[in-house]
């Protein structure tokens, strides 16, 4: 990835600050003591290689030097944003798969921070938040993108299948223009959060709609039913063998495997 052009690009988005790592531990880290300093809003961090990338539920995420898009984007919620904080996380993942279809690909949200090409993943969203007496100062939404083939990890450690945009489109994109495509969508949806829209849009691109879903909730939780959609702070509903609708918060959605 070539930083100045990186540079350039963003420059038609009006960051608050752009943070470029060749190598570091992890971009939510370097975000996270970035915001507590006071970053201003829209700022970014990049790097070209993670060593303790982090995923959901503590799990690692690799992030090989020169394959992927590891970026951490630091928000100061503004008013009408606030009430809507739960949406952050379909702010990123309506972001990243609009990138996807300016491509021409037809991306689908795994709720709740997946997003898959062809049924696998291909990237993943992980936000942070740090708090001032009691009310979110800023939100830290980290994103991982596979672009080159090289970023996938290891088979024997994937928990779902994975892809990469190199593998979806017969070539790996150029990582500052992903970058361009996510954060210039990102910054129309934001300013979209509070309306009914915003989850219309969520809702229709979820993987596995209308079909049979298991969902772990908890460390021994589990939910079957048929994939609903979502509510307005963006949980995901599912129809339960009862006919009843369950809201689910947080969790991780599996497709129930065939009996
Ligand atoms: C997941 O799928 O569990 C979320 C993965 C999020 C990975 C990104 S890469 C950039 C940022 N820095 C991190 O350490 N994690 C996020």
């Amino acid at each position: 990835m070539n930083q100045s052009t990186l540079k350039k690009q963003l420059a038609k988005l009006n960051p608050g600050g752009l943070r470029w790592f060749d190598s570091v531990g992890s971009t939510n880290d370097e975000a996270l003591a970035w915001a507590t300093e006071g970053a201003k809003d829209f700022s970014l961090v990049v790097a070209d290689e993670q060593t303790h990338g982090r995923g959901r539920l503590d799990r690692k995420w690799f992030t090989p030097k020169g394959s992927a898009i590891a970026m951490s984007l630091i928000l100061r919620p503004s008013a009408p944003m606030r009430p809507h904080l739960s949406r952050t996380v379909g702010l990123a993942a309506l972001s990243i798969s609009d990138a996807c279809l300016t491509l021409g690909l037809s991306p689908k949200i795994k709720w709740p921070n997946d997003i898959l090409l062809g049924g696998k993943k291909v990237a993943g969203i992980l936000v942070e938040t740090v708090w001032s007496g009691g009310e979110a100062d800023s939100l830290i939404i980290g994103m991982g993108i596979n672009t080159s083939r090289e970023s996938l990890p290891p088979v024997e450690s994937l928990r779902f299948p994975a892809t990469s945009l190199e593998d979806e489109l017969g070539h790996a994109p150029k990582r500052e223009e992903f970058i361009f495509l996510t954060l210039e969508a990102l910054a129309k949806w934001r300013n979209q959060m509070d309306g009914d829209g915003f989850i219309e849009a969520w809702q229709e691109r979820l993987a596995f709609r209308g079909e049979v879903v298991q969902i772990r909730a908890g460390d021994d939780e589990r939910i079957s039913g048929i994939l609903d959609g979502l509510d307005s702070d963006g949980s995901l509903r599912v129809r339960d063998e009862h006919d009843k609708i369950v809201s689910v918060r947080f969790g991780d959605v599996s497709l129930r495997p065939s009996a």
